[in-house]
């Protein structure tokens, strides 16, 4: 006999969406800021870096969120966030032990999952765009996945998205030749199948389980979407340079009143 409370979680799931924040890795292109902590917790202006993502996921109306984080580093966030009341979320944490790469973190969120949706951030990913809207059509969705593209200046330093209209026709992760100055931002919406996609994956020549081969199942099943941030984003854990400017344009948004 099934009680009240597994007919509800069964009901629910249908168009129930979560939060999962990839925050771990060792972060090596940033040393030596990152021998002692985790990337996703040093400043950008006046908060830590991991606070914006955090941020735009509430705003975009998702409650229940996950953060994925290295054992070393765990407890930093653990005391810095703690269950996530300051940002009217509910955090739990998962431990990615090795460096197995963004999808493989992904996979580590199916307990969490349990049959929901996801929306996905990377934890050094800043934007102004709000995402309550394409979080809202894609919780009405039947299946697939959304990714979110920005036009950046050196497409090759990302995952690089080739659109024929609104159709995604390639995504290739760092190409030496990009095919469009798209990138492909740390922003993914996915469905409940995408834990049944993990065993399709091989590791890439980093020896990762990458994010766009991923996306790319989506792609060849025909059920990608590719929608256009507006406003200003930033992958800021990528260099010190990215770091700095993400320093300085955020203090200019918030003076500006506008983050
Ligand atoms: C990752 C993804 C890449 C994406 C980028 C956005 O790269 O692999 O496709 O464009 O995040 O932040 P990483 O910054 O981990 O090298």
């Amino acid at each position: 006999m099934l009680r009240p409370g597994r007919i509800a979680d069964t009901v629910g799931a249908v168009s129930q969406l979560k939060g999962v924040i990839l925050a771990g890795g060792k972060a090596t292109r940033l040393r030596p800021l990152t021998y002692v902590t985790n990337k996703h917790l040093l400043p950008v202006y006046d908060k830590p870096l991991i606070y914006y993502p955090l941020e735009a996921i509430a705003r975009a109306g998702v409650e229940e969120v996950l953060l994925i984080t290295n054992p070393e580093h765990a407890g930093h966030f653990l005391q810095l966030l703690r269950t996530g009341s300051e940002f009217g979320l509910r955090i739990t944490y998962e431990l990615q032990e090795e460096a197995g790469g963004l999808a493989q973190a992904v996979g580590l969120a199916e307990p969490f999952a349990r049959g929901s949706k996801l929306l996905v951030i990377l934890g050094d990913n800043i934007f102004t765009h709000d995402l309550s809207a394409s979080v809202e059509r894609f919780r009405s969705e039947s299946h697939g996945a959304v990714i979110f593209a920005k036009e950046v200046d050196e497409p090759e330093h990302y995952g690089v998205v080739e659109l024929d209209g609104e159709r995604v026709v390639s995504i290739e992760e760092k190409p030496a030749q990009p095919k469009s100055s798209l990138a492909q931002t740390g922003i993914y919406l996915y469905d409940e199948r995408v834990f049944s996609f993990m065993d399709q994956l091989a590791p890439s020549g980093r020896g990762e389980l990458e994010i766009t081969d991923l996306n790319n199942i989506y792609l060849e099943e025909g059920s990608l979407r590719c929608e256009t941030l507006d406003g200003w984003w930033i992958d800021a854990g990528t260099s010190h340079d990215e770091l700095l400017a993400a320093n300085i344009t955020v203090a200019e948004l918030r003076r500006r009143g506008e983050l």
